[in-house]
């Protein structure tokens, strides 16, 4: 059948003719290995550096606080499992909601499993949490607040500023699932108080199979996949430096 038009960009993104282009060297004449110590490997892990430097900067983060993963869903794997296997002595019991993508509900389930309490919040009919609700559930022993940016079946944005300021007045580490959002809003972890965020490359422009991860500095959190020594120990993982590099040019 002939498609005349895609709307589904919430689904999936083209990539687009720009980031191919800044990839097709790193799938050729480019392709060592990031870990690599002769020159090959060094111009890899300099590709590396500078998408690592702008997905930091269009996030109003640093550098060392981005990690890059295979897609959105290992990133949410990573922050949430990550966050709170590091910080269980202080706390088993995370806040996300009902309407979070399986990344974030099915990583929730995993820590139940583990031991870790969940609650979820319920969402008003615009698919919008209530900032009451949410403080009223808060415990002593509660160390992660898990909140989506954008909702990726009906586009609701989430108070995200109210809630980074919640969560860091109770000293509650703030993971969103921006998967949704990064692309279509501005995005300022400092201003918003995230301390977590997840994205991936296929929904705006770049291609399938790369995400990022950005943690903020002293956020103890711990490598969920065993291995080597890629992304300062915490993502084992020959890295995907034309993926990366078309993350962001
Ligand atoms: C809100 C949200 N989170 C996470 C994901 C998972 O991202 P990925 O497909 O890169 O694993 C998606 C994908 O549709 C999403 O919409």
């Amino acid at each position: 059948m002939e498609r005349i038009m895609y709307f589904d960009y919430a689904a999936t993104t083209p990539v687009d003719d720009r980031v191919l282009r800044k990839m097709i060297p790193y799938f050729g004449i480019e392709f060592g290995n990031a870990s690599s110590v002769y020159d090959l490997g060094k111009n890899s892990r300099d590709a590396i550096n500078i998408a690592r430097s702008k997905v930091a900067e269009s996030i109003n983060a640093s550098p060392e606080e981005i990690y890059f993963t295979s897609c959105g869903s290992e990133s949410d794997n990573l922050a949430i499992k990550g966050i709170a296997r590091a910080n269980k002595s202080r706390g088993k019991h995370i806040i996300t909601s009902k309407i979070e993508h399986p990344a974030v509900l099915e990583t929730c389930s995993s820590l139940e499993r583990e031991g870790f309490e969940i609650t979820y919040l319920d969402v008003d009919k615009e698919g919008l949490i209530s900032l009451e609700d949410l403080e009223r559930k808060i415990r002593k022993d509660t160390i992660l607040i898990s909140i989506m940016y954008a909702n990726n079946e009906v586009g609701t944005i989430e108070p995200i500023d109210e809630i980074g300021k919640i969560a860091r007045k109770n000293n509650i580490i703030f993971h969103t699932d921006c998967v949704q959002a990064v692309g279509n809003v501005d995005i300022d972890v400092k201003k918003s108080n995230i301390d977590s965020l997840s994205m991936s490359a296929h929904k705006f422009y770049g291609p399938k199979g790369v995400g990022a991860l950005y943690v903020r500095n002293k956020i103890p959190f711990m490598r969920i996949q065993d291995g080597g020594h890629q992304e300062r120990e915490k993502r084992a993982g020959t890295e995907n430096v034309p993926g990366i590099v078309g993350l962001r040019i």
